[in-house]
């Protein structure tokens, strides 16, 4: 590690000072990406034999809980134009383009007994035009959307997901090992477990509250962490040697700063950091929990009169499995906290109140976060960090974004800075290459460096002022300040 970070100094970035302009230079090894997710962008919700997913029943059968009452039957329709996706990356000339793959559209029903032709063929197709464009892919496995076969079977909840997931990574790795090289396990756990089985901060698929919050909030994350390690495993036992690729976790975090320079929040901030960044890479680097969860969390239910904590425990082999079991770390960064300590809590629900996050208020824009938690978790976990997603939303889809160039400016050379102070950092993805289905948001919240036009039925993109800033970054390999 030492060698390494001697070679990260070693004059990789000349920074130019102006008047009041500074221009950072790109490493040349560093890369530029964008990124999309399948249930997003891809629509052909029920082509070619693909399974539902937990997001195809949410949106369909819980009146209410997307905003614009949308779904992704259609999204972007990129399942059958990605040929013009890839061309629109082309433009933006981007060297990666992080997308992923909809499990339901590759194992109809969840299980690894059945593949789905079409669904290899749809994956084949974009990697190849990929790779003919002379973009590298970046493959999530997982972002959100779980076959609902598994889901009803108890989904996240159930421990026969891990084997599960682990026999669907294997068929990915059959089919398209041999081009993909960067493979992402799953998208932002926090949310999954937070969102999808707690309903803290909103809610989402498959919004399944059938076991008590926060158990279910610290369950699923367990089951999530050991099918990410299965997933490496897997790798590493049968397809490392021929293949030759990487595999990695995206995690999603903020940067949790003290909101005055007392014990108690300085305390409180590194709390907060740990229940959502250390919650799940401590796991995985590591092989257990961040040590102020297992304290906080076993004393917070002892007071509650419960016999144990709500927070798993991995067994002696599972933590020696776990630890060091992914080559790179993707990090999600939208937006920074600053923390308050404080005994109460908002959400009228049990909630553990040691997580410091009882009091937080959100910074945003906030890029010197950014650059914190990139230097945090290169020194902590020691291994290649890339930004897997940031971007700025707004509700119009404005081709005149000059928003959002301030904020990925910003953020660009937050990421520069943190490879400057040392951080091992490669590269950066901009969520999201175009306007798409946002979740419980709909339609309503737009990230897009292309304007989708939802109401064509050709969904025609259009670039933004930004996917033109974006281009002559890339193309320019220089960024400047003003
Ligand atoms: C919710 O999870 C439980 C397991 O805790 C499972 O029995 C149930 O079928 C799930 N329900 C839905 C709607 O996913
Ligand atoms: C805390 O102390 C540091 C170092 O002295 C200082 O830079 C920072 O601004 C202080 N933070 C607050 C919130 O006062
Ligand atoms: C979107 O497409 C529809 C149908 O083709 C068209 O009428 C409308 O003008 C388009 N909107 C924009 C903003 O281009
Ligand atoms: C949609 O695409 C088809 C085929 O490329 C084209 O003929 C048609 O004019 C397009 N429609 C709109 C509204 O752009």
């Amino acid at each position: 590690m030492k060698t390494l970070l001697g070679l990260f100094f070693a004059g990789i970035i000349a920074v130019v000072q102006g008047q009041s302009c500074t221009t950072y230079q790109v490493p040349k090894d560093f890369f530029f990406a964008a990124a999309t997710a399948a249930f997003q962008v891809e629509g052909g919700a029920k082509a070619d034999g693909k399974g539902a997913s937990i997001w195809d029943i949410w949106t369909h059968y819980f009146p209410g809980v997307i905003t614009d009452n949308s779904n992704g039957d259609i999204a972007c329709d990129s399942y059958h134009l990605y040929k013009v996706d890839i061309q629109n990356l082309k433009k933006l000339g981007v060297q990666q383009y992080r997308f992923s793959i909809s499990w339901p559209r590759i194992l109809p029903d969840g299980n690894a007994n059945s593949v789905n032709p079409a669904g290899i063929q749809y994956y084949n197709n974009l990697i190849n035009e990929l790779i003919a464009a002379g973009i590298e892919p970046m493959a999530t496995m997982f972002h959100f959307d779980t076959p609902t076969t598994l889901s009803d079977a108890g989904g996240w909840l159930s421990r026969d997901i891990v084997d599960k997931f682990g026999d669907y990574a294997r068929v990915l790795y059959q089919n398209f090992g041999d081009r993909v090289k960067n493979w992402l396990t799953i998208n932002e756990p926090l949310s999954i477990s937070t969102w999808g089985y707690c309903g803290l901060d909103g809610v989402q698929a498959p919004g399944n509250f059938s076991m008590q919050c926060p158990w279910s909030k610290y369950l699923s994350a367990h089951y999530l962490i050991l099918a990410h390690a299965k997933a490496y495993i897997i790798y590493d036992r049968e397809f490392r040697s021929r293949q030759r690729g990487r595999v990695g976790i995206v995690l999603s975090t903020g940067w949790y700063t003290p909101a005055t320079n007392t014990t108690e929040d300085i305390a409180a901030a590194n709390r907060a950091r740990d229940f959502a960044l250390g919650w799940f890479a401590e796991p995985i680097f590591f092989g257990d929990y961040p040590q102020s969860m297992k304290e906080g969390i076993a004393s917070k239910s002892t007071s509650e009169g419960y016999t144990t904590s709500r927070l798993p425990e991995f067994s002696p082999l599972e933590k020696l499995l776990l630890k060091g079991s992914a080559d790179w770390l993707g990090i999600n960064y939208y937006y920074g906290f600053s923390i308050n300590n404080r005994v109460t809590f908002p959400y009228g629900i049990p909630q553990e109140q040691v997580d410091g996050s009882t009091n937080r208020n959100v910074l945003y824009p906030y890029p010197q976060g950014l650059r914190s938690v990139l230097n945090y978790a290169s020194q902590t976990y020691k291994v290649p960090v890339v930004v897997t997603e940031n971007g700025y939303s707004d509700g119009t889809g404005t081709l005149d974004d000059t928003i959002r160039i301030d904020f990925l400016r910003d953020h660009i050379i937050a990421t520069l800075q943190a490879r400057q102070d040392g951080a091992n950092i490669q590269g950066y993805t901009v969520w999201s290459l175009m306007d798409n289905m946002e979740w419980s948001s709909g339609y309503t919240v737009k990230y897009g460096l292309y304007q989708v036009n939802f109401t064509d039925p050709n969904r025609t993109r259009t670039p933004k002022a930004s996917a033109s800033w974006y281009t002559n970054v890339i193309a320019q390999r220089s960024i400047n300040s003003c």
